[in-house]
Order: C-alpha cells, then sequence, then structure tokens
C-alpha cells in the first residue's frame, strides 16, 4: 500500500512533510504580503525623524524590548489600558519591528505624550525616584553619549533606498537636527513620538 511506502520510507516521509508544510506557511504568509492593509502605512503614520530615528536604535541597544511589547492585542482588556489595538499599517517603518512578547513592564505602543520629557528624563535615569516599587534598570550613562550626525545620516540614507519616503532635504537636515544631542535625548523624542499619531484609528 502506498501509505505503507511512505511510513516506512524516511527520505520520501520528509520530503512530503517539508511540502505539506511549505504549502501551509505559503497560504498564511502570501496574502499578507500582497494586502495593502499589511504593507501601507496607515494615515498620519510618516518614517521616523532623525532624533527619533537615534531615539529607537537607543531603545534596541539596549534591549528595552526585553521588558516592554510595542504590540497592543485586540482585547477590551488592553485597549481599555493602553488604547486601540495595533494595525499592521502603523508598524511599516519599524525596522526591526518591536512588537516584544515580554511584559515585565507595561506596553509602550501609545505611552507618547502620557509623560513630560522631564518626567521620561528622570525616569529614565533614575525610575525609583518616580516609581518606588519599579524594578525598570537605570540608564544614566545615557545622558554622556552624544548621537553621531554623520551615522545618523547614513541610516536615513539606507533606509530611503529600502524604500522609506525620506526627501533629500530631510536626509540634508538630519546632521543638524541632532547636533548636540544625548542618546538619552533622542530616547525621550522617540518615546514621545510613540503613538501619537495612531491614536485616531481603531
Ligand atoms: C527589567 C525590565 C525593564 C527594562 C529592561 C526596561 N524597563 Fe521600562 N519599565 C519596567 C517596569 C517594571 C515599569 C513599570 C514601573 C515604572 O514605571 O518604573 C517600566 C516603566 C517604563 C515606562 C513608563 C510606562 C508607563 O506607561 O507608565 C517607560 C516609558 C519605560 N519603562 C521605558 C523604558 C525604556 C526606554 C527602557 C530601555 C532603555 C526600559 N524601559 C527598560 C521594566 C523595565
Amino acid at each position: 500500500m502506498r501509505h505503507e511506502q511512505i511510513e516506512k520510507n524516511v527520505n520520501l516521509m520528509m520530503v512530503l512533510i517539508v511540502i505539506a508544510i511549505s504549502i501551509g506557511g505559503l497560504v498564511e504568509i502570501i496574502p499578507l504580503m500582497l494586502s495593502s492593509d499589511a504593507t501601507d502605512p496607515d494615515e498620519g503614520i510618516t518614517p521616523y525623524s532623525a532624533l527619533r530615528l537615534a531615539g529607537r536604535d537607543v531603545y534596541v541597544a539596549e534591549g528595552c524590548y526585553n521588558c516592554h511589547s510595542q504590540m497592543i492585542r485586540p482585547f477590551r482588556s488592553e485597549t481599555e489600558r493602553y488604547g486601540p489595538y495595533t494595525t499592521a499599517g502603523e508598524t511599516v517603518y519599524d525596522r526591526p519591528f518591536q512588537f516584544g512578547s515580554k511584559r515585565t513592564g507595561p506596553d509602550l505602543a501609545r505611552v507618547g505624550g502620557r509623560y513630560s520629557d522631564d518626567w521620561q528624563r528622570l525616569h529614565l535615569i533614575d525610575p525609583r525616584a518616580l516609581v518606588p516599587e519599579s524594578n525598570m534598570p537605570g540608564y544614566p550613562w545615557l545622558a554622556d553619549r552624544m548621537v553621531d550626525p554623520e551615522l545618523i545620516t547614513a541610516k536615513m540614507k539606507a533606509l530611503q533606498t529600502l524604500g522609506d519616503p525620506y526627501t533629500d532635504e530631510q536626509i540634508a537636515a538630519a546632521a543638524s537636527e541632532v547636533e548636540g544631542k544625548s542618546e538619552l535625548d533622542a530616547l525621550i523624542a522617540y518615546l514621545q513620538g510613540l503613538g501619537i499619531n495612531r491614536r485616531s484609528r481603531r
């Protein structure tokens, strides 16, 4: 019987398993690659400004995603606490995306504007000064490290090559935008921008 042949032939079985899983995977993945809902930016979503882009790199480099997600799921318990759920179209300029899966701290997808810049500064330097029970580490050294204007210009050019709609003027102005800014300034600018253009959409 054919079934018996397959079960007794490991190599044939492996090939057939790979084919079966590939079909299943492609059926799930290809429609998403073609759907404009997932690939086009939502209304109001623009690429990161130079300073926020630099701040995003600090966020990634410091591993903030190990404790914070940026993905509000479509459940009432989440939308009541954090705001409208996350859509694919609002994360198209996130390379790599910061959805995360661990929530030692709260989700940050819409934290922009929730606190003042001063609050963010104090909190990042010494979280327990503001939230005594916090177990978040402090990041005081970020205040002494400066953003590299040349590096951020090169990054924006690279993103433009990848298809992010940066204008040449924006790239030309990038260096002066981050000149004299610390990594802490950049990180705060990034945090204060999170979700601010997304609130209108459910
Ligand atoms: C060890 C886990 C951990 C790490 C790493 C961590 N945090 Fe936190 N974070 C927390 C916890 C817990 C809270 C809630 C208590 C508090 O406000 O301090 C929090 C709160 C926050 C808040 C306030 C959110 C709100 O809605 O009240 C912000 C903003 C924040 N973290 C940003 C960051 C950034 C930026 C980084 C990386 C530089 C970072 N966190 C790294 C655990 C962490």
